[in-house]
Formats: C-alpha cells, structure tokens, sequence
C-alpha cells in the first residue's frame, strides 16, 4: 500500500523544475554556486554539527558513514549535503534517481562500481520500484548482492561482496518510504526551511562567486522573498541580476529587486502567481475551506504532488494554510496577505486551525 501510495505521489520530471522556479539554464548556475565543504555551507546548523561528528568518527575508524536519509522540500540542499559528505570524508559520490534504476541489474551496475566508503546518493528514494528496492536491502544491510548465474534450469542465485558504502538517500516526505526501507537509514534528517538571515547570507556569497555588486539591503529583500529556500534565492538573485544589467547599472540596490519581483509577479512574502491562486481558491470558491487537496490541485491545475511537495509546505510553515482531518483551510493570515476581509471566529472555528491540527493529514 505505501509503494502505491509512493507511486501515486511520485512528482513528475516537469513539475519540479516550475515549482522551485528554477529554469533550465539555472542548473548549472545553481550547482556552481554549491558548497563543498561543511564550512561554506550556511544553514542548518544542528544538523552540519552532527554530520561532522558523524564523518570524524567514521574517517577516524576507517569506515562508510552509515547510511543517511534526507528528507524535506525541493531545494533546501539535499544534494549538496550529499556532495559535501563525500568531499569530507575524502571519497566518490555516485548520483542517480529513484526511477532511473528500473531493474536489479542496473541497481546491481551501479553497487559493484563503488569503491570503499563511497556514497550512493539515490534521490527520490521513494520512487524506486519494489524489486530494486528489496534487493537494496542486501547491499544496505550486508554489502553483498544477488547475481543470477546460468539460465532456464541451470539458473541459481549466489551472492557476491560489494564494497563497503553509505547510501544517502533524499526524499521530499518520509511518509512515502516503505517501513524496511525507512527502519535500515542509520540517521534521518529532516531540512528546515532557511531563516531570512541565512539566505541574506547564500544571496551574498552567490553574488560574491558571480562578481555581482549587491548591497546588504538589496541581499535581504531578495532573502525575504525566497521562500526559505536557497535554491530559490538563487534563482532570484540571477533573474534580478538580468533586470539591473538590462535596465540599471549592474548594480542590484532594494528598488531594482522590488521592481524585478513586481516583473516576476512575485510579493513581499516570495508568493507567486500560483501561490495566491491556491489561497484564493480556498478562500474565494470554498468560503476558506476546508477543501481536499485533490480537489485543490484540480482547480489550480498542477499534479497533487506538486501541491503537496512544492507549494503547501511553505505557505503550512509560516501559518498561512492548516491542514485539518477534512482538508486544507486558509488561516487569518491568508486572508490579511491577501487584503480579503476574513469571516468572524465564531461559528467559524475550522478556519482557524492554529490550536487543532496544522500537519495533521488528511484523510
Ligand atoms: N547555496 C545553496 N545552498 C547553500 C547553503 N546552504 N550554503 C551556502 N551556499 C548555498
């Protein structure tokens, strides 16, 4: 049933890339600016602390890391965490992606290159399909896989030694892995969104690496929009970038990026277009809610994934959406946001879901 689940919710190739805002010639641009080691890296403090304990330890026995699971919403550096482990701990990253790895030969192609301690980054995890992924559980458990050898009556399965590893791999919910995949992650970390202070900070180093002068000012206007995501700071910064070299003088200074976002239809809280779609859709056409998210993603016209991976887990952190046994439901501070005259508290209790139930799921 959660492989069903996992398959229904598995994000499509295309939505990703529209959601984090990020457009084809970004990705370059986006892994350029990456950090490689744990001390460029800003953000997500408790979790740098432990992982560097974690790799001290593990170079200091001459062992793999244990294997990691990364969980959280596009964009908040899952694969960079990935890049910067195996820089520390002085070995391979071998990257790939849950659907990429289609059968147990390719799973089995992609063990037996692995040097000693590498790691294998597996991002959406949650995708893999069942067969791969029961025959992981060999490599993960006892570095050894499953190799048929003959063929029709002669065929039997012996196994063979692969090389010590770490699987790293990354999710956008947890909820979407099977319970044995889940239960052999030696360590589960879950990324938080950045505060405005550490994405003034990456905006600052981003535009440091790529020589663009930007004020202190300008680096927090473009952090507040963000969505506490780097990936979308970044994308921001280089989109602000093109209006003050076409329109200004290079510089980026606090008018240019808030004429840059009125452009990009982007407000003072980093919501766009789509953003104010889904709280207005709950808030104009279900009287604030609660809707299905099913029926959500239908009447903004994006796969429910999408909606639940990419749009609500921002607008659900900062208290603009609550989620409710019977569906989501648009807070008093949609309704502030969006200069809407909210309905009074009484008599309308599911409207404000402070107190009952933001993160509950919905049945
Ligand atoms: N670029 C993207 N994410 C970053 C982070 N967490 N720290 C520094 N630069 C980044």
């Amino acid at each position: 049933m959660a492989r069903e689940k996992a398959k229904k919710a598995a994000i499509s190739e295309e939505a990703r890339p529209i959601g984090t805002g990020l457009q084809p010639g970004d990705v370059p641009f986006d892994r350029a600016l990456r950090p490689t080691n744990f001390d460029d890296y800003i953000g997500q403090k408790q979790h740098k602390d432990n992982l560097r304990v974690f790799v001290q330890a593990a170079r200091a026995r001459g062992e793999a890391l244990d294997h990691l699971l990364l969980c959280g919403p596009p964009g908040l550096g899952k694969t960079t965490l990935a890049q910067i482990l195996a820089h520390e701990m002085g070995v391979q990253l071998h990257m790939t992606t849950g659907p990429v790895v289609e059968h147990k030969g390719a799973l089995a192609g992609l063990l037996t290159k692995l040097g000693p301690n590498d790691i294998l980054f597996i991002d959406e995890i949650h995708r893999l399909n069942a067969v791969v992924e029961e025959s992981l559980y060999l490599g993960m458990d006892e570095f050894r896989i499953d190799v048929m050898t003959g063929e029709g009556a002669f065929a039997s399965a012996i196994q063979i030694a692969i090389a010590p590893f770490t699987l790293v791999g990354a999710t956008t919910r947890t909820g979407l892995l099977t319970a044995p995949l889940f239960s052999r992650f030696g360590h589960h970390i879950r990324l938080d969104f950045y505060t405005v202070d550490e994405l003034a900070s990456i905006v600052t180093r981003s535009a440091r690496l790529l020589e663009i002068a930007i004020s202190p000012e300008a680096a927090l206007t473009i952090a507040e929009r963000s969505r506490g995501t780097p990936r979308v700071a970044n994308r921001l910064l280089r989109r602000v970038r093109d209006f003050a070299q076409v329109l200004g003088t290079g510089a980026i200074d606090v008018p240019t990026v808030t004429q840059s976002c009125r452009r990009l239809d982007i407000d003072a809280s980093g919501f766009d277009v789509m953003d104010r779609r889904l709280l207005r859709i709950i808030i104009d056409d279900y009287g604030g809610g609660p809707v299905g998210v099913e029926t959500l993603a239908a009447a903004i016209g994006e796969p429910r994934d999408t909606v639940e991976d990419v749009y609500e887990p921002y607008l659900l952190q900062q208290g603009y959406l609550g989620r409710t046994p019977r569906g989501r439901v648009a807070t008093r501070k949609a309704y502030e946001h969006l200069g809407i005259a909210a309905p009074p508290r009484d008599g309308a209790l599911e409207l404000w879901p402070r107190e009952s139930s933001v993160g509950e799921s919905e049945n």
